[in-house]
């Protein structure tokens, strides 16, 4: 099948730790998937490694049928795999339009007219257009983190992988971010979705994948999930670590 992220044996260690031990996954074109576990059980280096930001010890990884371990994040977002980062990452020093051009000129093919008018659309479907000529650098969170979003959907994704999109987020821009990510998958982009906002994942994905210590422990609905003795006692191993 076309389009499929099809994830195997793929191992991570960090040192002593073993971040990602031999998962297999495999995602569907336009699922939306939700990819929770307790702190340190291997999400974020999941997601590093899809995108091309760390390189695996083991395993493969295949997309639309093509294996594409070890592709930088440039090549892989050209590909249509994009991604939000864990700690917003943006451009500060240059205005909002600007840091959209950064990522939309990568590719060739398209004029810097074509660029800007494609990139005033996206950020007027975040509500960014007044702020197109702010720099980055004096956007609020809040702001910064939809600009993050914009400058995804300017690659025009096929796969979208977020981390902690909702991490630090006012209620209000959380429901309007968690809008857009439906929206989105509407529009048949493929969508892994890491969080630890329970009531967002269960609401957005009907299916969940639970991560802990590098395994995963379970692959189901919201509500096999939630009934998952496996899901309960890692996250409540974590609060005992925590306490
Ligand atoms: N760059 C790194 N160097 C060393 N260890 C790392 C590195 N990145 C992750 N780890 C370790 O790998 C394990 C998995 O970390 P990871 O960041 O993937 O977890 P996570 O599920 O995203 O956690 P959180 O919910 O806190 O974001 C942890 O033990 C972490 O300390
Ligand atoms: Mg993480």
């Amino acid at each position: 099948m076309p389009e499929q992220l099809v994830i195997r044996e793929l191992s991570k260690r960090f040192g002593g730790v073993v971040a990602l031990n031999a998962i297999d996954l495999l995602v569907e074109a336009g699922e939306l998937v939700g990819l929770i576990g307790p702190n340190g059980s291997g999400k974020t280096t999941l997601l590093n490694i899809v995108s091309g930001y760390y390189d695996a010890d083991g395993g493969t990884i295949d997309y639309d049928g093509k294996p594409v371990a070890g592709l930088s994040p440039h090549r892989l977002a050209r590909i249509g795999i994009g991604r939000s980062f864990q700690i917003t990452k943006v451009f500060r020093r240059l205005t909002v339009l600007e840091n959209m051009l950064v990522s939309g000129l990568s590719d060739w093919s398209e004029s810097r007219a074509a660029a800007t008018e494609r990139a005033m659309e996206v950020l007027a479907d975040l509500n960014l257009t007044r702020l197109a000529h702010e720099r980055a650098g004096n956007l609020s969170g809040g702001q910064a983190k939809l600009l993050e979003f914009a400058r995804i959907m300017m690659l025009q994704p096929k796969i979208v992988l977020l981390d902690e999109p909702f991490g630090g987020v006012h209620p209000e821009l959380k429901r309007f971010m968690y809008e857009r990510i439906r929206e989105w998958n509407a529009n048949g982009v493929t969508i892994i979705l890491i969080s630890h906002d329970m009531g967002s994942i269960f609401g957005l994905c009907r299916r969940v994948v639970t991560l802990s210590y590098g395994d995963i422990i379970c692959d189901g609905t919201p509500d096999e999930t939630r009934a998952n003795p496996a899901v309960l006692e890692a996250y409540l191993g974590d609060r005992h670590d925590a306490a």
